[in-house]
Formats: C-alpha cells, structure tokens, sequence
C-alpha cells in the first residue's frame, strides 16, 4: 500500500511536470542480461501509468504456441504488479495503423525482420524496442523475440522502483538478441525428488533473465559402489534409484515407478511445460540410458551387465525393446522438439555397442515424434564406429571426454556444459569438488587470457581448447546442478538458493559472451543490478517474501486457539520464530508444532520435515513446564535456542553419504512452517508465538 501511494504520487507530478519541463528521463539501467545496443534519440520520455494499452498487431498475433498475443497477457500480469498498478486494460488487438489516443505498448510479430547469433545463423530471439513520448514498440520475428523484449522493460521498471525514479524509459532504440540459440540449466531430477510447482516456479525466475531451456534429467540412481558392486551382496535393490515419469493405470511400465508419490502424472507435466512454454522456457527431458539405469534394472534385473547393477547390458535381446517401450510411453507427452537419452559413463570396453545403440535410438526417436536427441560427450573409443552427427553432443568432462573443439571441427553440434566452469552439486561439505553457486572468479574472469567465461570457453588454461564466438557447431551452453548426494541432503528451496545468482551471470554470459559486445556487464553491474532484480522478478515466490504491516514482524500470537491458521503458508529465511511450548502429558510426543507448504516441524524430537525427509534435532520437550524456543535460520542453516540459553546453539543438520566413503554433516536451512499453529495429534499449548524476518 506505502508503495502503491508512492507511485501514484510520483505519476501525478510526473505528469504535470511533463510539458512544462519536457522532462529528461533518467538513462537506460543495465540489465541482466545486458543489451546489445541502444540508440538515445531526441524527445520525452515515455512514461509508464495505469492508463496504457497493450496492443498486439492483428497479423501474426495468433501465430504459433505460445502466441504473442498469450505472452502480451502474461506481460500485463507482470506490469500490473511490478509497477504496483491496480488496473491496466485488457490487452487487445491492433491493425497496422491503429492508433491510440492513450499511451501505447505494441507488440508487433513480423516474420520479416532478421536477427542473427554470434555465427550469423538466424535467431527468433531477437527484438527491438521503439521508445517514443506516445509509445513503445516491440518488433520481432516471433513470439518469443517479443516476449524477450517484454523482460528488458520489466527490468527497467523493476531498477526504476527500486531507486525510486520515474516510471519511465527514455526515447530510443534497443536492438537486442542472443550470441547463442541454448541458454538452459539442467537439474538432477533423477537423484533428488522435485514437484511441478516448483519447477514452474525455476522456469519463472529463469526466464526472467532470458533463459530458454530446463533441462530435467528425470531418471537415475544414488552411486555407493559397496552397494552397487559388493561381493554377494544385494544392497543395489534397495539404493535409492528413480524414474520421474508415471506411467499411466494399467501400463505394463508401472514396475518402473515403484514411488509413485515422487513422479510426475501426465497432467502434471503438461501443466509444468505449459508453464514454463508461457514464460519462453522449453522443458528438455532426458532418461538417461545405458549407464545411470539401477532404476531399469531393479524393474527387470536381467537386463545389467554382470556385476554392474546400473548398467544396461545392450546385448541382452529384451534391452533396447525395453527402451524403446519406455519412450513409446513417454514421447507423447514432450512438447520439445529435442530429447536428451542421457547416454554418458557407460564402458568404453562397450564402445561399439554404445554408438550403435545411440545411432538405433536417435533415428527411432526421430521416426516416432520427428524429435531429434543430445547426448552427453562420453568417451567411447571405436576404430570402425561413430556416432551420427544428427545427435547434438553436450561436453562436460575432459579428457576422458572427445575433446569440443575437435567434435565441431569434424562437424557435430555442441552444448558447453563444461563441469569446471558451469557445475554444481548440491551441498559438497567433502571439502568440494563442486562449489555451491557457480564461482563468481571464474565466471568473470576464469578463462585463459582472463577475460571472462563463455560458452566458447571449455577451459580455463589451455586456449587451444576454446573456441571462438562464431563457431557454426557451438549451440549454446546449459549449466548444471546434480543431487548426489539424494533427496535428504538439501530442500528443494535450497537448490534455488545455489541456483538464484547463478542463473542470473550464467544468464549474462550465454547471451552476450565474454568482452564480444561494448556492452556486456562488468562484475560490478552485475553485482549492483542482480539484488534488484532477483527481488522483483514475477510469476514466482522463490524467496518465500511476506509483506509485513511494520518493522520485521510477520505475526505476534499470544495464546492462539489450536490449530490455528494463519494467511502466511511460508517464509524465507531469515527469519526469528519463537514461542513457548508445553505438551499434555496424555500425548507428550505426538502431532504438529508449525506447518506450512515447505516445512513442518513435530514435536517428537524437534524433527524438521520438509518434502518427506526427516532432521531431528533429538530434543525432547518437558511435559511439566513451559519450554521457551527461538528458531533461527538463514540460507545457511537453521539453529534452535532453547530456554534462551544462546551459547547452546542446536543445529539442524544432515547426514549425507559421499558415495558410499564417509558420512559428511551439512547443515539444514528450513523456510518457516508459517501457515498453521498446533496440528496432527498435537494437545498440549503453543503461546507467545512471535515470528519475525531476519535471523
Ligand atoms: C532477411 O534476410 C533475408 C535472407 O537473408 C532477406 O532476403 C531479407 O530481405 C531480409 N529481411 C530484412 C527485413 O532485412
Ligand atoms: C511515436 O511513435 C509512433 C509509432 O512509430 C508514432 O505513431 C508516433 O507519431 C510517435 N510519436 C511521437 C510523439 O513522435
Ligand atoms: C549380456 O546378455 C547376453 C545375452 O543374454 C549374455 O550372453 C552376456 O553374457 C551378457 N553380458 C554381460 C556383460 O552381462
Ligand atoms: C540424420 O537424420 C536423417 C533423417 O532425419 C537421416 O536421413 C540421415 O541419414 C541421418 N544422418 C546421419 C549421419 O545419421
Ligand atoms: C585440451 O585438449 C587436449 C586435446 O586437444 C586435451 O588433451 C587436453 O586435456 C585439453 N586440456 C584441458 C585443460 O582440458
Ligand atoms: C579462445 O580461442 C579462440 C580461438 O582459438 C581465440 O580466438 C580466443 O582469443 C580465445 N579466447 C580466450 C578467452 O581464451
Ligand atoms: C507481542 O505482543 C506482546 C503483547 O501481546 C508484547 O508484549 C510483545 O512485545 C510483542 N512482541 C513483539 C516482538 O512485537
Ligand atoms: C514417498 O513415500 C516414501 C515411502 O513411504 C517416503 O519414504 C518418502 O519420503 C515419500 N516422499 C515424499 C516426497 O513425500
Ligand atoms: C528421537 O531421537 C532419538 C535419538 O536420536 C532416537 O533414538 C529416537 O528413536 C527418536 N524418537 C522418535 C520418536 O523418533
Ligand atoms: C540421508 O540418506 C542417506 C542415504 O543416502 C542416509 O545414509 C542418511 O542417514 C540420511 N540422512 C538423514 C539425516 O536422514
Ligand atoms: C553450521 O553452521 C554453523 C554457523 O555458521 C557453523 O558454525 C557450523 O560449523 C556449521 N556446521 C556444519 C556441519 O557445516
């Protein structure tokens, strides 16, 4: 509301102030990621007010899926509550001349308009803004290129409100689009349980800096070699393997999907790549086979080779019909023009197998849906076989690896995926092979003659293994984030946190490179515009913000009537719950102290639950007296205070298994369990309930 007041009070002078002054626009912000080029031209400013229309040209407005007149709708969304407006017209339809006597947004789709990437291949991402005092135009070859301008002037508005300047963009021209066709992140669906919602919720905040890929690696299983690979031993039935994908009632694949309550239906998927389609972010599913298949292999244990459990012995006769049944399933249900069959750390003793089941499967693939596949880079040395060059080949790893620059030169299309550079793995407390965000150094100034990262760039020592920006074969680059270490290591909510700033340079460098245009951001802007935009970006909640009426206090309950439910289902750290607690006597050790959509917290020794999985803090509660408790947590973790006794800080943490060697403890951050007081078989009192943000 404060904010809302302020807006429309500076509108107010703004426009009065207009003609007397011709006002002078603040410049144009950097952005993330940067512009190509803007041109200032002469004349005012456009100023942005409730009182717009949103116009799509008639021609081409209902081309393609998403149309632009879809993507307009979803721009209105994020306008009215960025800008903080209570009302904007709905959007409609223009014809090439119409004319408005009120400010004007147009989104106009001409096909005839030409954009190119760093190699001179022509982009549907392009677009160009057109900013005079009466209007705005958006132009682009596609839907999408339109959509990619509706984000650079919603992060204009978001850095205009964040420093409190106009509403406004000064007259020009931006013309703008990507160095590079593939700018996605991969997430390690496979080890790690995720839900649509909140994959919905990524592709949001992925979009929001123009990335256009989710890559799902949605099948796979936990590596603990004394499982897998101990003598006698049959412990690889029980280690953790998944496959995302429920196969519908009565499907002869139902064996493959023994948890069904951590798969996704056929709805939920169609509703994910909907989403994520409406917000210019292709879902690109893999299932990864012939290695990374204990899941496989449980469902039909005649199909391993001898002695590795999660490997798929190709020469089996049942093998490759059984993968092919399983994408008759499934590739009904992707809407991607490209699949990825996994593909990687299968025997290079079994090259030859290999490649020709690859090549068996990309021209089945593409006979069934017309969809063509990527694979991962995997060493397979063969004197008498190669793999097709219809088959896009994501690097991540040398040298075992074919080396990039030697794949393009002999013709195949790469994806940089580059694990130096562009992997994450969960919460690495071993000491860290992988950092928890994408190390900021590197990116920026991480490559041989240091300059910064790009996806052009496989190694930071060596030049003659990059590449230079033009290359015909460098499609793009995808940065990854893998669960090794399985569901119970880290909350979904922390997988954003590795994720939030990362995607976000990742984001800067994928579409402009490294020192290619003038353009291109310096750390420092990097630095100063992402916390802006990180806040503010629509269609999602990642951050778990509440607005709070005053100060930092979400609510303040003395002696809530059990359960008791709030309007606040979760709240990102950080944040200070305290409360005073007493269990009956009758049931001291059951129920529900806090819940909400991301966490909950039981009485029976303080144990934390957030998507299933247990942290026990292995306190258990006086049932004669009151006990005072004050949780603290940041991103980093979540610690308990009991009876205000501070130097007794109790940690939540975790125990993760780094395959199969030791046990490491990480720490736990859990979001506030917001939404309900008092729950389950709880009976007892909860009181002086005080929940507040920071730590
Ligand atoms: C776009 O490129 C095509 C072929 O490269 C060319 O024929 C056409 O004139 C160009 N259109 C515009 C508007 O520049
Ligand atoms: C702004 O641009 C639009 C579209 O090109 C044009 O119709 C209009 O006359 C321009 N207005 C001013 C004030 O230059
Ligand atoms: C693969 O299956 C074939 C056919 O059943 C069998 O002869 C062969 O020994 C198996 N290979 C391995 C390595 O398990
Ligand atoms: C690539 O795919 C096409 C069909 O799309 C096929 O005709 C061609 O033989 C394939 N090329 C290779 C090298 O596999
Ligand atoms: C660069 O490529 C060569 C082969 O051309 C390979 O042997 C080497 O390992 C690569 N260097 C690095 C740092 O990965
Ligand atoms: C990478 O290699 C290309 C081609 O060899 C070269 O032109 C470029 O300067 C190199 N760039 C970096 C950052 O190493
Ligand atoms: C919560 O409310 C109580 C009175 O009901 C008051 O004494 C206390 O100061 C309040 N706490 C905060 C943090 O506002
Ligand atoms: C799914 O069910 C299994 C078995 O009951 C349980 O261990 C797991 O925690 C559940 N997963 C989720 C996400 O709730
Ligand atoms: C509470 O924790 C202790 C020690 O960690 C454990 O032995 C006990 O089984 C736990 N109780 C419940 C109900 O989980
Ligand atoms: C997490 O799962 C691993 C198995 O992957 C298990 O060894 C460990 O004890 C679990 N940790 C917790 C805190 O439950
Ligand atoms: C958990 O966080 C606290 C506070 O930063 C730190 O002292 C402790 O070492 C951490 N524990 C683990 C296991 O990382």
């Amino acid at each position: 509301m404060v904010l809302l007041l302020r807006v429309l009070r500076l509108s107010i002078l703004l426009s009065l102030s207009r003609w007397s002054l011709a006002t002078e626009s603040h410049p144009l912000y950097t952005q993330i990621p940067s512009l190509a080029t803007f041109t200032p031209a002469t004349g005012s400013a456009f100023e942005f007010s409730s009182d717009i229309d949103i116009l799509v040209r008639r021609n081409h407005a209902f081309t393609g899926s998403p149309t632009a007149f879809d993507f307009a709708e979803t721009f209105r969304e994020d306008l009215l509550s960025i800008a903080s407006f209570t009302h904007i017209n709905p959007v409609s339809l223009s014809s090439a001349k119409s004319s408005s006597s009120r400010e004007v947004i147009f989104i106009n789709v001409d096909p005839r308009l030409n954009f190119t990437l760093f190699n001179g291949k022509p982009t549907n991402e392009g677009y160009k803004i057109s900013i005079n005092q009466t209007s705005i135009t958006i132009s682009a070859s596609a839907p999408i290129g339109a959509w990619w301008g509706t984000r650079t002037l919603l992060q204009q508005l978001v850095v205009a409100v964040a420093n409190g300047e106009s509403l406004s963009l000064p007259a020009g021209e931006i013309i703008d689009s990507p160095g590079w066709e593939v700018r996605g992140f991969m997430l390690d669906a496979g080890r790690h349980w995720f839900d649509t919602t909140f994959l919905s919720e990524l592709c949001a905040y992925a979009s929001f800096f123009k990335l256009n890929e989710l890559h799902l690696h949605a099948s796979d299983n936990l590596w603990n070699p004394a499982f897998l690979y101990g003598e006698g031993n049959e412990g690889w039935k029980n280690l953790y393997a998944a496959f995302r994908f429920q196969p519908p009632p009565g499907s002869p694949l139902a064996g493959l999907v023994p948890r069904k309550n951590e798969s996704w239906t056929q709805a939920d998927f169609h509703t994910l790549q909907t989403n994520c389609a409406r917000r210019g972010v292709t879902i690109i599913p893999e299932i990864d086979t012939p290695g990374h298949s204990l899941v496989i292999n449980q469902w039909k244990p005649q199909l391993m080779v001898n002695g590795e459990p999660d490997h798929l012995n190709l020469s089996h006769p049942e093998t490759i019909p059984t993968i092919k049944s399983i994408w008759d399933e499934f590739l009904p249900w992707f809407e991607s023009s490209e699949v990825s069959i996994g593909a990687d750390e299968y025997d290079a003793a079994l090259a030859n197998d290999y490649i020709s089941f690859v090549n068996e499967m990309s021209d089945y693939i593409h006979t069934k849906s017309s969809k063509s596949i990527r694979i991962w880079g995997t060493n397979e040395p063969s004197t008498t076989m190669s793999v097709s060059k219809n088959i896009t080949i994501q690097h991540w790893d040398f040298p075992g690896d074919d080396i990039p620059v030697e794949l393009m030169a002999s013709g195949y299309d790469v994806i940089n995926s580059e694990q130096f550079f562009l992997y994450l793995d969960e919460k690495t407390s071993d000491g860290g092979q992988f950092p928890q965000e994408l190390n900021q150094d590197l990116i920026w100034s991480g490559a041989p003659d240091g300059k910064g990262w790009a996806p052009n760039i496989f190694s930071p020592t060596d030049p003659t293994n990059n590449t230079s920006v033009d290359n015909p074969h460098l499609r793009g680059s995808i940065m990854a984030l893998w669960c090794d270490w399985g569901n119970n290591a880290t909350t979904k909510l922390e997988i954003y946190y590795q994720l939030s700033r990362s995607l976000a340079v990742f984001a800067e460098k994928a579409w402009a490179g490294s020192e290619v245009r003038e353009t291109g951001l310096t750390r420092d802007q990097f630095d100063a515009v992402y916390p802006l935009l990180n806040a503010a970006t629509p269609g999602q909640n990642l951050n778990r913000v509440v607005k709070v009426a005053k100060g930092n206090l979400v609510y303040n309950l003395s002696d809530p009537h059990l359960p008791f439910t709030t309007s606040i289902p979760s709240v990102g750290p950080p944040y200070t719950l305290t409360f005073n607690v007493k269990p009956s006597s009758r049931s001291p050790d059951t129920g529900i102290l806090f819940s909400g959509i991301d966490s909950v917290l039981h009485v029976s020794n303080l144990t934390f639950e957030a998507t299933g999985q247990l942290y026990s803090l292995g306190y258990t509660l006086s049932q004669d007296e009151y006990t005072h408790i004050a949780i603290h947590a940041t991103r980093d973790y979540t610690y308990a205070v009991i009876n205000g006794n501070s130097d007794a800080r109790l940690y939540w943490t975790t125990l993760m298994d780094i395959w199969g060697d030791y046990m490491a403890v990480g720490n736990m951050s859990f979001a506030a369990p917001a939404q309900t007081i008092g729950g389950g078989a709880f009976s007892g009192s909860i009181k002086d309930v005080v929940l507040q943000l920071g730590e």
